[in-house]
């Protein structure tokens, strides 16, 4: 197990990616400021795709100028291809994340193209950003299930991510999509992929549709993993991978952190004062249940 967690929060992009209605601009900025001040080290912002493929995105470059960085934090965005990459570097991004998936069909209806052509769009995306001094990530999707393909072989999920590695993205994250993994599963996909690429440079990146996400969590912690995608109050779900719900909570993950002494420099009770702001715009009640448990224990006066 590690003895410290980085947990990357993507509240802001892939859980509002998803909402029907859309999010004000000013209220994106305040949620990102919000999640820095309860010391997210990293809150990926927004994303540099297609507005006609994701709409809710389109305030991309405004939500950049609008936030406030924070000294240390880093605000990652995904760009697709190298016309989001020129967006998002004049929109002042530091940091950006390529994002490619583990089978043909996810590839083709997230980004319409095949695994290798999304590959070739990478590779100019990273060599154009390393040479500009920003960083990459890399994200892999449907890792460990996919809503067309099913199941989906450990190699397939390697292969890329030693594409990925092989461009220079520092972290690669193994993502489970649609939130179908368990445990078992998990541990064998992130120990094929640490044959090659250092575990300290994976992440895991785990959506709650079964409710599995804490133990598969657990699984990868297990593994060493110690780099964890999470949304607060659990917003989200995908809008290529009908029916997957939301990000795992990052109350909950951090309940489970604090539990096992694992630290991550978040403040929980501020985190989840963030989820109800949040919440409260959206008008809808969070998924975490430690959020609603410990506001409960609070107002029990306990
Ligand atoms: P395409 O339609 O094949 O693109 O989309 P194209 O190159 O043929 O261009 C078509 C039009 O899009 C053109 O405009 C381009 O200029 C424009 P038009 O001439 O018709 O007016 N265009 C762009 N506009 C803004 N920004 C861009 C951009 N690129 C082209 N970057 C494309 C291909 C990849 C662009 C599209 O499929 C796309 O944007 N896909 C993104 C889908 C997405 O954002 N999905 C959600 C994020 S991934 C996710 O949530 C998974 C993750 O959380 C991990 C996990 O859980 O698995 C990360
Ligand atoms: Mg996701």
């Amino acid at each position: 197990m590690p003895t410290k967690v980085k947990l990357v929060e993507v509240g802001p992009r892939d859980g509002l990616q998803n909402e029907a209605t859309p999010v004000a601009t000013d209220v994106k900025i305040e949620l990102i400021n919000r999640l820095t001040d309860a010391g997210l080290p990293v809150v990926e912002a927004t994303a540099f795709v297609s507005p006609k493929w994701v709409p809710q995105m389109a305030d991309n470059a405004q939500v950049m100028a609008g936030i406030r960085r924070k000294p240390g934090v880093s605000y990652p965005v995904l760009v697709p291809n190298k016309k989001g990459l020129d967006a998002a570097i004049a929109a002042g991004a530091e940091e950006v994340v390529v994002f490619g998936a583990a089978t043909e069909s996810f590839s083709k209806r997230n980004t319409n193209c095949t695994i290798a052509e999304g590959l070739a769009r990478f590779s100019q995306v990273c060599e154009e950003a390393l040479a500009k001094g920003l960083k990459v990530r890399g994200d892999i999707s449907v890792c460990l299930g996919c809503p067309y393909e099913g199941e989906v072989q450990p190699d397939a999920v390697v292969r890329v991510a030693r594409e990925l590695d092989a461009m220079g993205c520092y972290e690669i994250t193994v993502a489970d999509t649609i939130g179908v993994a368990t445990p078992g599963k998990t541990r064998v996909v992130f120990e094929a992929v640490a044959k090659y690429i250092p575990v300290e440079r994976l992440a895991g990146h785990f959506h709650d549709t079964y409710g599995q996400a804490l133990a598969n969590i657990y699984a990868a912690l297990g593994c060493g993993v110690a780099t964890l995608d999470s949304s607060v109050a659990g917003l989200g779900g995908c809008p290529y991978a009908k029916g997957a719900t939301g990000n795992v909570a990052t109350e909950d993950v951090m309940y489970m952190l604090n539990g096992l002494g694992i630290e991550t420099g978040v403040d929980l009770h501020k985190l989840i004062a963030v989820g109800d702001y949040i919440c409260g715009v959206l008008g809808r009640p969070t998924h975490s249940k430690a959020a609603r448990a410990l506001k409960a224990k609070a107002r029990a006066g306990q």
